[in-house]
């Protein structure tokens, strides 16, 4: 009987114990247990495909190094003594959104050291801050990654993750499993994270409207490696180049509307190749005031470009205060120039982006594919000085 009433007793106190954890749970816990109060909501995609205007024209604002931290907290560096109080992230997001007002651009392209890892707790809110301005003004956008981008709390392939389900972004982790079959969430076995092709549409209404007309490849070119006991910066591997080959043949039609079927295409990626030190000697565009910091590795990627055939120019960060275009090979190659506050810089020099705007040829009362890519920059002072503007390429 007693061990009845004893049974009795432990019920009654574990109920207790449970109804006391459910309502610490519910009333002292609960907020923090719930990410968000609202409902779950889908990212807001950008219209797609990317296209060309009605006008013939496609404009592309580049972003390169951005470094930011954790906002209004994180101080500038490398600008005036007289600029330092008042300076912070903040002035990197009123500089990205006077170039959007000011361009009104088809598409951002963000280069890479978008975020400065090391100056941040908290990669994603980071992001979020950083890319802000793209997604309040509803621009498409495309993300890669520099080697600073993964030094807080996500890895790289976190990041692309990310980066791919924000609001607007047409970013990719990687390419497809194969061009032909799609085959749901198989991704193409490939080095490194962000690796993708944006195809740019003809204009609405015209005989191209429903054919790239234009190419954009993006590719990872890695972070910090050891070759042989040194330790070098990150390049484009093989298996990229061979993915960049075999994309830029696919997905063509043959000579539409009397335009040849491989349309013209533009590279992204952080870190300058090798090469890029032979500028140099060259007649460059624009100011060479720092060393190419890159890979000691020759990785090929000027030869892919050269036999590809189509690319005509790559846009390149990584190296702020540099911010010229050379030719090499009858390929471009243009630094974004430093964009971001809290990268290093210059003082006196003014933080700075670049612009590419490709137009169509016009065709009897249509428009046809690209017949000109032409590039500028624009400097973050009182009237976003336009300077270097140049023609990167014509079809002859
Ligand atoms: C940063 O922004 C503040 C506030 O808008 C402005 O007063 C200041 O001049 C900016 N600094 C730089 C270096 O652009
Ligand atoms: C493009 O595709 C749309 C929808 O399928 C079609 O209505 C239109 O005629 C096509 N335009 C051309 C130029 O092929």
């Amino acid at each position: 009987m007693s061990s009845v009433i004893g049974n009795w007793k432990h019920t009654v106190l574990y109920l207790t114990l449970i109804l006391s954890l459910v309502y610490f749970i519910e009333t002292l816990i609960s907020h923090k247990l719930h990410i968000d109060h609202t409902r779950v909501r889908l990212k807001r995609s950008p219209d797609l495909p990317l296209r060309f205007r009605d006008d013939g024209t496609f404009k592309i604002l580049q972003v390169a190094d951005m470094h930011y931290g954790m906002g209004s907290i994180t101080r500038c560096r490398d600008v005036l003594d007289s600029e330092f109080e008042y300076c912070s992230d903040l002035n990197t997001t009123r500089f990205l959104r006077r170039m959007i007002e000011s361009e009104k651009p088809d598409l951002i392209a963000f280069t890479g050291d978008n975020i400065f890892g090391a100056s941040t707790t908290d990669a994603a809110e980071s992001l979020l801050q950083a890319i802000g301005p793209a997604i309040e003004y509803g621009i498409p956008w495309a993300a890669i990654l520099g080697n600073h981008d993964h030094e807080s709390a996500l890895n790289r392939e976190e990041l692309m993750i990310f980066l791919s389900l924000m609001d607007f972004s047409v970013s990719q982790i990687n390419p497809p499993f194969s061009f032909d079959r799609a085959e749901i969430g198989a991704m193409r076995s490939i080095d490194g994270f962000g690796n993708y092709r944006l195809r740019v549409y003809g204009a609405p209404g015209s005989v191209l409207s429903n054919s790239t007309v234009f190419d954009l490849f993006f590719l990872d070119s890695g972070d910090r490696e050891t070759v042989q006991g040194r330790r070098t910066y990150g390049w484009i591997k093989e298996s990229q180049l061979s993915w960049l080959q075999d994309a830029s043949q696919q997905g063509h039609n043959q000579n539409v509307g009397n335009f040849p079927g491989i349309p013209p295409a533009l590279a992204f990626f952080h870190i300058p190749i090798l090469e890029v030190r032979d500028l140099w000697y060259t007649p460059f565009i624009g100011q060479f005031q720092e060393g190419v910091a890159c890979s000691i590795v020759q990785s090929g990627v000027l030869k892919t470009f050269v036999s590809m055939g189509n690319v005509k120019a790559a846009f390149i960060g990584h190296d702020h205060i540099n911010d010229f275009c050379g030719n090499l090979k009858g390929v471009w190659f243009c630094y974004g120039g430093g964009f971001g506050y809290h990268a290093y810089g210059r003082p006196n020099w003014h933080r700075r982006a670049r612009v590419i705007e490709a137009k169509l040829g016009k065709g009897q009362n249509t428009w046809t594919g690209v017949e000109l890519i032409k590039t500028w920059k624009r400097l973050d002072d009182e009237g976003l000085s336009k300077i270097d503007e140049q023609v990167l390429w014509e079809a002859s």
